[in-house]
Parts: C-alpha cells; structure tokens; sequence
C-alpha cells in the first residue's frame, strides 16, 4: 500500500511533500521519509519510523532543503515497520526510488543484484528498484530509460517516483498497477498516489495509465505509454476543495463523520430524483438503455463496502425481485465463474483504488461481463474511471480509517440502483414512491438515532475489560451485525464476531458465558419472534445481551437484557439506521480502551495492494 508524492519546483519542495504526506496518511502511517536532491545535486534523506508528525519534527531539527524531491507515507508489507525499511530507498546515494505496491520477483532480483555486487540495507521489496535503476545507469542509460528497463523485469504491481543526483533535473514516475496522478502547477508539476495529495498546489492533473512513465520537468511533463511511444494523457480539473478537512469540535474524524451521516445522506439524495421517481441518468448517460438488460447482478467489494453489498442483495432480490450474488473482491478475483447473460457488475469502494476490487473488475471484463458500474465516494478514482457507469456517493472525504458514513451513503446509493432496476421488473410505482418517501426521511431519522449516544457511552463502560464480543442479527440485519463487529475489531482490538442469530446453536453458542456480551440487532420486522428465541438461548446460558430495538419490538419480558429503543423505521431503510448505534458502540469502547481511533494499528484506508 503506502502513499507517494513528487515534486520539482523552482523553489524548495519539501513544504508541498510534507502536505502532500499528511493528506496521503490514510494509506498507511508506521514510518515515512523524505528524499531531496539539493543545490549541489547531492541526495539528501530523512526517514523516521511513526508517524508524519514524526517525519515532520525531525525536518524541522534538521531542514532538507532541494528543488527536486520524493516522500513515501508507509503501510508495510515486507518488512518490520522500522527506519531502515523506511522509503525512499537509496542506491549508492545516486538513485532514491518510493514505490506503492508489491514487486513479486524481488527475491530473485535481489539475487541477482547482490551476484553484481549491490548491497541490501533493508527488507523490502522496494530496494531491488533503486539498485536496478543503477545497473542501468551504469550502462549509460538515461534515467528515463533506466526506469523504464527496469519497470520491464518488474513483476507485480507498483506506482514509482524516482530522482538521481546523475539527472538532478527531471523526476521520473512510472505506473502499472497501483494508481498514479500527475499534478500540473506553474513552473512546477507533482506526481502523488491520489488527487486530494496535491489539491493544495494545483486543481490539474493527468491520470496515469498501467505502463505509463512519465519525465516531470519545472517545463513541463512528457509521458510513455508500456511500447516506449509519447503519448498524450487528457487534463482533468478536479473539484476537490484544497482545505484541509478539519476535525471541528469533534475528538476525532470518526466521531465526526457519524454526526455527519445525515448531512452525507442528503447530498446522495440530492438531485437524483424529480419529483417522487428516480432520474436514471444519475448512473451515467448510457444507464437507462443498459439497465433495460439487466436479470442478474454481481457485486464485489471489499470490508465495509462488502458489508453494504451484502445488505444490497436482500434488498435487490426482495424489492427489485432480480438474482443478485455478493462476493468478496479478493476471492472474486481468482476462481472460476459462470457468467450469467445480462449480468450488471457493480463495484462498491469508498476510495475507489483497493486493488483487489479494481482487480475483480479487469478480471470481470476479461471473463465477459458486459456492463460495470461503480457506487464510489472519489470521483477522480481509477474504479470510476475504468467503469462504464457510476454512481457517486457523495459522503465527503472520510478520513478515519474505520469507515462510518461511506457506508451509509453506500446503502442509500445501492438503494437507489435497486429501485432503477426494480422499476423495470415490476416493482410498482406506488412501491417506488413509497420508498422513496422513506429516503427522503432518512436523515432526520439518522439525526434521531445519533441522540442514543450519551445511553451507547453508558454501556461502552461495560466493554472495556472484553476480550470478545459476539454480535447477532437475522435477515438483512445479518450484514449489519457484520459491520459492526467489524468497528469493534478495527478501532478497539477487541475479537469480535457476527453470526446470523439462527446459527447461534450450530456452534457460536458454546462460547456464551458471562465474559462474553452478545450485541444483537433486533428491528420490528417478521424475523423478530425468530430472533427472540435465538436470544432467549443466550439469555439461558448466562450470557450477557445488549440489544437495539425497535420502540415497538415485544422484549420487556426478557428480564436482565439491556435495551436501548430505536424509533420506528421503514423495514427497508431500518439496516442504515440501525449501523449507527452499533459504530458509536464501537467509537466509545476504543475511547474507554485509548486506541488510535482514527488510525487503528496495522491498518490503513484505502488498501492498494493484494
Ligand atoms: C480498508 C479500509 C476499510 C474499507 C476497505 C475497502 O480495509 O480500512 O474501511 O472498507 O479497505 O475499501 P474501499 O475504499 O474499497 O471501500
């Protein structure tokens, strides 16, 4: 994974490589490093294990100050999270190389660059780039083409930037794989992971393609495409605000962003409707035609957005009355399929660029799927590029890692897919305006569950000594109780589990004791007697329950259970409302254990390796 950033200016650079590091954390923070090439050419570096704060306190005991630069924020994959692992890597204080991704044969690389005399100073994968970019440069090469002979024994994927203090004018990046952007500024230009990197230097960028390399020069940007031939990438202007997000009153992002679901929620309503009846071009201008053939539908994703799709297939096959399948970006990717005809492929990613999904796409192209459409956040994403429709979210940046309102926005977005496709099999239109009503309620729904938080304080106290947690839901709550043992895990490292209630007794139930809370969902909805019975089978064998309810759900009679009540909902929308409590429940327990809430250990947003 990790996050990369360049620049070449006529001015010192380390001011925009720090600001571009801090708004790529999200991608990985154990350690993070700066390379800069100064007045003389000589190559500087300075790399610190931690985080960017870490980086940047050590700049300001000792500045590096050069025109020319690369920064790398890290999420290790080979290699202990450490100084020496740190990027850039260096070859003999001529060549530093940051990479993004995974480079698979670096083993035998490495064998090989030791057999010619090079010397390994890390564990990573990375360093065999820096010394076989030398191994070019030694046979007089050019830097452009050393990368690009190197990118050519290169297997894996990875996003690059490369300087020498042998071509102390030019900055070389080079793509195939994990995404790259090229940042247009005046007199001046940027390579980065992502577009919010550079959003404070310029609102120009060019999007790299797998294969691209590209020269960056204070002139100007020249890019090749994998034959070696020049090749012109289309300028795209972003709309992406240059401000920093802010936290605002709120303790961190997370915390923010729930408050901010209601907000989220409306502006992926916004303008996707006339009247009660939903506009089909809000998918894409080919979306009404390709809807018109849709009988089946596959989603993948991954993590949360996984989670969404599994509550989006109860939905598709309930309301929409079409087969849809949900399946795990990184399994979908390597089996075999059966390809029904008139199959929509739809992709879920809160970023846009994990590389499993973007994978499970090509490889969904390759094996004959006809049409993908993409429910993303990040509209300069390369998801949303490579698919054919997409439908935004709109939730704003998210930037604590454990995701909260991309999710909800997720679902509304899914919600709205349903209904296009349900409107052409079937589904009334009394149906439709119906739901349609339910979404336009949604927020102000959403701002009445937020006020169970000071009650959700109360019970986290009840967590803090957990070691597991076990949460249960039945029917489309199933995938609800997923996601929120999933914030359990994430923020505050306690194991937790979610079962479908009715599995509860083919297993899971062995564990009940009193050590282990039992967090169940429980709306007011056909399953409810079904799940009063699952709970009940706790209740008997000591466990303890803590359960969200519907104001009207009949569980008075369950003596010792913790209730909290949930305003009536709509069936339908009740999985949007009922995540909420269960990511407060988690966002208190990490307070009360003193986690990094906002960037949990080990892991990272947007995930851009396999
Ligand atoms: C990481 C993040 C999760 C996210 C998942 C998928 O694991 O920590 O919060 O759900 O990636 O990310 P995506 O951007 O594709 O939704």
């Amino acid at each position: 994974m990790c996050g990369i950033v360049g620049a070449i200016a006529h001015r010192t650079v380390t001011p925009v490589l720090l600001e571009g590091l801090k708004r790529l954390e999200y991608r990985g923070y154990d350690s993070a490093g700066i390379a800069v090439l100064d007045q003389d050419h000589t190559l500087l570096r300075t790399r610190r294990i931690g985080k960017i704060l870490e980086l940047e306190a050590a700049l300001q005991q000792a500045p590096l100050v050069g025109r020319i630069g690369i920064a790398h924020t890290r999420w290790a994959t080979h290699g202990v999270p450490s100084e020496r692992n740190a990027h850039p890597h260096v070859c003999r204080e001529r060549v530093a190389v940051v990479h993004n991704g995974i480079v698979e044969n670096y083993e035998a690389l490495r064998g090989e660059l030791q057999a010619k005399g090079y010397e390994f100073t890390s564990e990573t994968d990375t360093e065999v780039i820096a010394h076989q970019i030398d191994v070019f440069l030694e046979q007089g090469l050019p830097l452009l083409k050393a990368v690009q002979a190197t990118c050519g024994v290169l297997r894996g994927a990875f996003a690059i930037g490369v300087i020498s203090s042998a071509h102390p004018r030019e900055l070389v990046a080079a793509r195939q794989g994990s995404p790259l952007v090229v940042g247009l500024g005046d007199s001046e230009n940027y390579i980065a992971s992502d577009v919010f990197a550079l959003v404070a230097e310029t609102q120009r960028f060019l999007f790299l393609e797998d294969g691209d390399t590209a020269v960056l020069t204070t002139d100007g940007v020249e890019i090749y495409d994998a034959a070696g031939a020049a090749v012109e990438r289309p300028v795209h202007e972003t709309r992406i605000a240059a401000d920093a997000v802010e936290r605002g009153e709120y303790r961190h992002y997370m915390q923010k962003e729930i408050h901010e679901q209601a907000i989220a929620v409306e502006k992926t309503l916004d303008g996707r409707y006339q009247g009660e009846r939903l506009l089909d071009e809000a998918f894409g201008d080919t979306a009404a035609a390709i809807f018109d053939q849709v009988r089946n539908v596959q989603i993948v994703a991954c993590g949360t957005s996984y989670h969404a799709g599994m509550v989006a297939r109860y939905w598709m096959e309930e309301i929409a009355g079409v087969p849809c399948q949900v399946e795990v970006a990184s399994e979908f990717r390597y089996r075999r399929h059966v390809v029904q005809p008139g199959t929509l492929f739809v992709t879920i990613s809160q970023s846009g660029e994990t590389a499993d999904t973007l994978a499970a796409l090509k490889q969904a192209r390759l094996i004959g799927y006809t049409h993908t459409l993409a429910i993303c956040n990040v509209p300069e994403s390369s998801l949303v590029r490579e698919s054919e429709l997409a439908l935004m979210t709109r939730a704003g940046p998210e930037i604590g890692v454990a995701s909260t309102k991309a999710f909800t926005t997720q679902l509304t977005a899914l919600l709205l897919l349903v209904i296009a496709i349900g409107k052409r099999n079937g589904i009334s239109k009394e149906r439709e305006v119906a739901i349609v009503r339910e979404l336009h309620r949604l927020p102000s729904q959403i701002e009445q569950v937020l006020r169970l938080e000071p009650e959700i304080v109360k019970w986290a106290e009840n967590f803090g000594d957990k070691k597991d947690a076990l949460y249960l839901g039945r029917g489309m709550h199933y995938p609800v109780a997923m996601e929120g043992a999933l914030k359990l895990k994430e923020i505050s490292y306690i194991h937790a589990e979610a079962y479908p209630a009715g599995e509860l007794k083919h297993g899971p139930l062995a564990l009940i004791d009193d050590q282990m809370p039992v967090i169940a969902v429980a709306p007011n909805n056909e399953l409810l007697e079904k799940l009063k019975s699952n709970l009940q089978e706790v209740q008997a064998r000591g466990g303890e329950l803590y359960v969200f309810a519907d104001v009207n759900a009949p569980l008075e009679s369950m003596a010792g259970v913790k209730l909290l009540r949930v305003a009536e909902v709509n069936d339908v929308l009740a999985p949007i409302i009922y995540t909420i409590p269960l990511q407060l429940l988690a966002y208190h327990v990490a307070l009360i254990k003193g986690t990094d809430v906002d960037q949990p250990r080990n892991l990272a947003k947007s995930v851009t390796v396999e």
